[in-house]
């Protein structure tokens, strides 16, 4: 292993970790589900999850990433040798196909609407504009296209690729981002906006409280790019003197903020044109923004801008998804990276053609789906780094964490231990229940998630004892 890539500063992974949870998770995902959901209660309860699993759970992927010191099927092997934990690699090597099956069609859109904006294709009629380049023949193309460019990068490799382009990409939607927000500003009656978005409500916040819980916990994994092992496998490039809770903290703030301030252009924007944002799904808000952007007269200028932001910040985020699989070649298979990125790529050429063709499947995967995968990959995560790492997973937090880490250490271990697998159990049922249409209570859901924590606890316990981890307690 030891060729294996690294990234050259520990700046570099942050920012390409940065990279990777800013995204269409902010842009597009977060104000989408707001509209949904009830506009600031909805932002509450996902500014609280952020906090209280976000920081967390991206800890302990780091854990598993840098311990593991592998792709994530590679890495629950080597920190485990049980059967069964490699299967939770390849699990979330599977969700990373699966998020990027529909995440590198709205790429596609966004292409397209970038370069739409340059040309005023879609000035004289954004709904139509919406239908032409959303399915169809032409959403297959621009996601091809998306997919290649994506592709070019991780072909790359880590510090050439991956970390090159986010140092250039990162500061460029922070500045462009700031600008806009300032512009928005401007806008007349934009305060409609601000209000919406910010105002706080606790009447809709405890009336809805449980149905926003699975969105907003789907969500806060999602914009953090949990679950899916791609924050595991930028870690796993790690060395052992950097502090991985300073790290995850500084990413976490900066996905906060750099979310907060994509509301702070999007809401007053489409107030300031009265088109505030409905449940319309997931186009509503391509459509009001096109709309919006049409009817302004400085939107000639500022669309292109806005949707180039939005555009990179939907690269940088792929190319954290595409690394996962790829890493698995590379580490497991010993394929070359090109030819590992070149089938992955053919792969979701594939699938993602079909997404393009089928909005009704878009749909189910880009919400459902995709929430209750990243739930079911943390929850597996969480308990491996509480029930299984144990000490180790201590250790491996105070590595290069310095001496002020040593008492959160035992708290963040018991949170990862305890907290979060219940939190992210109860979850899970909820969400398989609402899918499933079936209604339970709320004291039957918290007895299931209890009693199916203890099985898997029970489950775990005998697999350590036969066999038994080296050199673990
Ligand atoms: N965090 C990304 C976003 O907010 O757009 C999406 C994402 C990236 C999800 C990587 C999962 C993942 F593994």
């Amino acid at each position: 292993m030891s060729e294996r890539e690294t990234w050259s500063t520990n700046l570099g992974f942050v920012l390409a970790a940065i990279g990777s949870a800013v995204g269409l998770g902010n842009i597009w995902r977060f104000p989408w589900l707001t509209a949904e959901n009830g506009g600031s209660a909805f932002l509450v309860v996902y500014l609280g999850l952020v906090v209280a699993i976000g920081v967390p759970g991206l800890v302990a992927e780091f854990v598993i990433g840098r311990r593991g010191h592998r792709d994530p099927v590679g890495a629950f092997r080597a920190l485990s040798r049980s059967r069964w934990w490699p299967v939770v690699g390849v699990y979330a090597v599977g969700t990373t196909l699966l998020v990027l099956t529909f995440y590198s069609v709205v790429g596609g859109w966004i292409l397209r609407y970038t370069v739409g904006s340059l040309t005023g294709a879609y000035v004289a009629d954004p709904a139509t504009y919406f239908g032409t380049v959303s399915f169809g023949p032409e959403a297959v193309v621009a996601h091809l296209v998306f997919l290649g460019v994506v592709g070019a990068i991780i072909a790359t490799g880590v510090s050439g690729g991956i970390e090159r382009s986010s140092k250039a990409m990162m500061p460029a939607i922070v500045v462009l981002l700031g600008g806009l927000a300032v512009w928005a500003f401007s806008l007349p009656g934009a305060a409609g906006g601000y209000e919406f978005f910010l105002s706080f409500d606790v009447a809709t916040l405890r009336e809805n409280f449980l149905a926003i819980l699975g969105p907003a916990a789907g969500q806060a994994l999602f914009t953090l790019s949990l679950g899916a092992g791609s924050m595991l496998t930028y870690a796993s490039y790690l060395d052992r003197d950097e502090s991985l809770p300073a790290d995850a903290t500084v990413i976490a703030v900066a996905n906060t903020l750099i979310g907060v301030l994509t509301g702070l252009v999007v809401f007053p924007l489409l107030f300031s044109q009265g088109l505030p944002p409905g449940s319309g799904g997931e186009g509503a808000l391509f459509i009001a923004l096109a709309e919006a952007f049409a009817s302004l007269p400085a939107g000639g200028v500022v669309a292109p801008l806005f949707f180039g932001v939005v555009l990179l910040a939907a690269v940088s985020s792929a190319i954290s998804m595409l690394e996962t699989p790829v890493a698995y070649l590379v580490d497991e298979h010993a394929v070359p990276r090109r030819r590992a990125t070149l089938g992955v790529v053919g792969l979701l050429a594939v699938t993602g053609s079909a997404t393009a063709l089928a909005p009704s499947a878009f749909g189910l995967i880009a919400g459902t789906l995709a929430d209750l995968a990243l739930t079911g990959g943390l929850l597996a995560f969480v308990v491996f780094v509480g029930w299984v790492l144990g000490r180790d997973a201590v250790d491996e937090y105070r590595a290069g964490a310095g001496s002020l880490s040593t008492p959160l250490a035992g708290a963040w271990h018991a949170l990862v231990a305890w907290g979060l697998p219940v939190v992210l159990g109860f979850t899970l049922l909820t969400s398989l229940a609402s899918l499933a249409g079936v209604a339970l209570g709320v004291e039957l859901r918290v007895a299931l998630t209890l009693g199916a924590l203890v099985v898997v606890r029970t489950l775990v316990r005998m697999g350590r004892e036969r066999r038994p981890v080296a050199g673990a307690d």
